[in-house]
């Protein structure tokens, strides 16, 4: 299977989590990663190269940090600008059709607030669900996200290495392994 990461970090110099993640994918030779706002600093998306590297591969990973529940924009803008009517849905816009996404994030806020009740009310599924639609309004193959959390506070460099071989396994793993 052939995998495209591609990381939407707005600020990566001062990354640990997300350059962890980075750096241990680097020894496998099936993955390829991509860095959005280091290939598009004027954020003048190249859809029609976008939309060919789509096609290429069987697997998209879409990685970021959390910011404010949500992807942070550069990436929002590659969805307006590469799934388009009539190529990513709509009359004959089936491209991604059985292609498989997956959701990898990293949270500054520990798991136990990501719940009913918890600090910020909401489970990581339910901030991502946006993007799920995306993916399956093309007819795309949504599977389970990846979520590092408390990268920001408990993020010592043990905890993140442990977690990028974790994020490795994931994005490696079959469907049906991921899926029960
Ligand atoms: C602008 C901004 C918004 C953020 N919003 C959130 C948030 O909504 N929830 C959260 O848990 N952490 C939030 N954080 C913390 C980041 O998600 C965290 O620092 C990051 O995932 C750590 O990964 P990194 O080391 O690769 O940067 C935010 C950080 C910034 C700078």
């Amino acid at each position: 299977m052939n995998i495209m990461v591609i990381v939407a970090h707005p600020n990566l110099e001062i990354s640990r989590a997300n350059r962890a993640f980075m750096l241990e994918m680097s020894n496998h030779t099936n993955i390829d990663v991509r860095n959005l706002y280091q290939e598009y600093p004027n954020w003048n998306i190249d859809a029609d190269k976008e939309q060919q590297l789509l096609l290429n591969y069987d697997r998209i990973i879409l990685q970021f940090p959390l910011y404010w529940y949500s992807c942070p924009p550069l990436l929002k803008k590659w969805f307006d600008d590469v799934f388009t009517y009539g190529w990513a849905f709509g009359p004959e816009g089936e491209y991604l059709k059985g292609k498989e996404f997956i959701i990898a994030t990293t949270t500054g806020g520990p798991e136990n607030c990501y719940q009913a009740g918890g600090d910020n009310w909401f489970t990581i599924s339910e901030f991502l669900k946006p993007i799920q639609r995306t993916v399956t309004k093309c007819n795309g193959i949504y599977l389970p996200a990846f979520v590092t959390y408390s990268a920001a506070s408990q993020g010592n460099d043990a905890y993140l290495s442990q977690e990028a071989k974790r994020y490795v396994e994931h994005i490696q793993a079959s469907s049906g392994l991921l899926v029960h």
